[in-house]
């Protein structure tokens, strides 16, 4: 077998235990929600995405000595944070799109004010999730403490909520690479890092391991934004489930857009390069390699 097909196996093989654990704790969560609420957040969390977050969590802990079966509750509640953002992401106040993951976005779907709320309740239950997986996992009060503050952390004001209102604000700017940077770290880098960090935290790493971890995933997460906004530009509807050319449209600061194509591709060629480098030193981190490639190579 080729290196590929070993690798999208294994990215599979992590995706299937991410899919098959969402549903499970949803149950959980959402057990006393009235249907009216509880449909439109099933509806944004069991979209078919490709789960790259809960992935680097799980692949993370494996790296710092897990199991990533073992670490596939609390990798979930990544992803509860970031379906929340894409679903105020896409609010007509927004980015005004009206197709996410091959479907009809959740204010198209269920209007705009269930669309709001159901994404402010699913902050909260991301950080129920923490707490119930660290009770499955018998983890110490602490060690819950630090994965709750690392999760909120990356979603607040200093994290997507604040990048996201940056690159509201610089829609239509001119932008200089920096500020780029600092918007694309803000609204989809520091949670791409929480994940990473929040992987070797659960498996009760050092704190040397912790930021290393961090630095992967500071770099892999920009290199992430980078090339959605490649993709934005290159991609079709159909391969993206997204609209692709909306960036264009509403004047957002992209990479393609502030560094040209062609040095975009190499600047996020070299940042998930200097991702990699990060995971020297790490035993077990070929899975978090596996990912980081596939991120650089994917078409959606
Ligand atoms: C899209 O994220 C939003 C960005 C931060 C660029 P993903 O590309 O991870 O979306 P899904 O989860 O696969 O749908
Ligand atoms: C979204 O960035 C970042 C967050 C959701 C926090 P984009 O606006 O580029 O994401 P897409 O392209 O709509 O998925
Ligand atoms: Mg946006
Ligand atoms: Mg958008
Ligand atoms: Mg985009």
């Amino acid at each position: 077998m080729t290196e590929t097909v070993v690798r999208s196996e294994t990215i599979a093989w992590y995706q299937r235990m991410v899919d098959a654990a969402l549903p499970d704790l949803l149950d959980e969560l959402l057990a006393d929600t009235p249907d009216a609420a509880a449909e439109p957040i099933r509806y944004a969390v069991l979209a078919p995405g490709k789960r790259i977050r809960p992935l680097l969590l799980m692949a993370a802990f494996k790296a710092t000595g897990g199991r990533p079966e073992n670490a596939a509750g609390v990798a979930c509640s990544v992803e509860l944070v970031h379906a929340y953002s894409l679903v105020h992401d896409d609010l007509p106040c927004m980015d005004d799109d009206v197709l996410r993951r091959g479907r009809p976005t959740l204010h198209v779907q269920f209007g705009v004010p269930a669309a709001v709320l159901a994404g402010a309740a699913m902050m909260p239950l991301a950080v129920r999730a923490v707490g119930l997986a660290g009770r499955d996992m018998g983890l110490p009060e602490e060690r819950v403490a630090n994965l709750v503050a690392r999760l909120t952390a990356a979603a607040g004001g200093r994290g997507m909520v604040g990048g996201q209102l940056l690159d509201l604000r610089a829609e239509g700017q001119d932008v200089a690479p920096d500020e780029l940077e600092r918007i694309h770290e803000g609204k989809t880098a520091m949670l791409i890092a929480a994940a990473a960090a929040m992987g070797a935290i659960a498996a009760g790493a050092s704190q040397e391991d912790v930021d290393r971890l961090e630095r992967f995933g500071m770099r892999l997460g920009l290199a992430f934004q980078a090339i959605d906004d490649i993709l934005d530009l290159r991609g079709t509807t159909d391969e993206l489930g997204k609209e692709s050319g909306r960036d264009a449209l509403l004047r957002k600061a992209t990479y393609p857009g502030v560094h040209g194509l062609r040095d975009a591709e190499r600047l996020s060629r070299e940042l998930v390069r200097a991702a990699e480098a990060e995971l020297e030193g790490l035993p077990d981190a070929q899975d978090l390699r596996g990912i980081a490639d596939w991120i650089l190579s994917r078409r959606h």
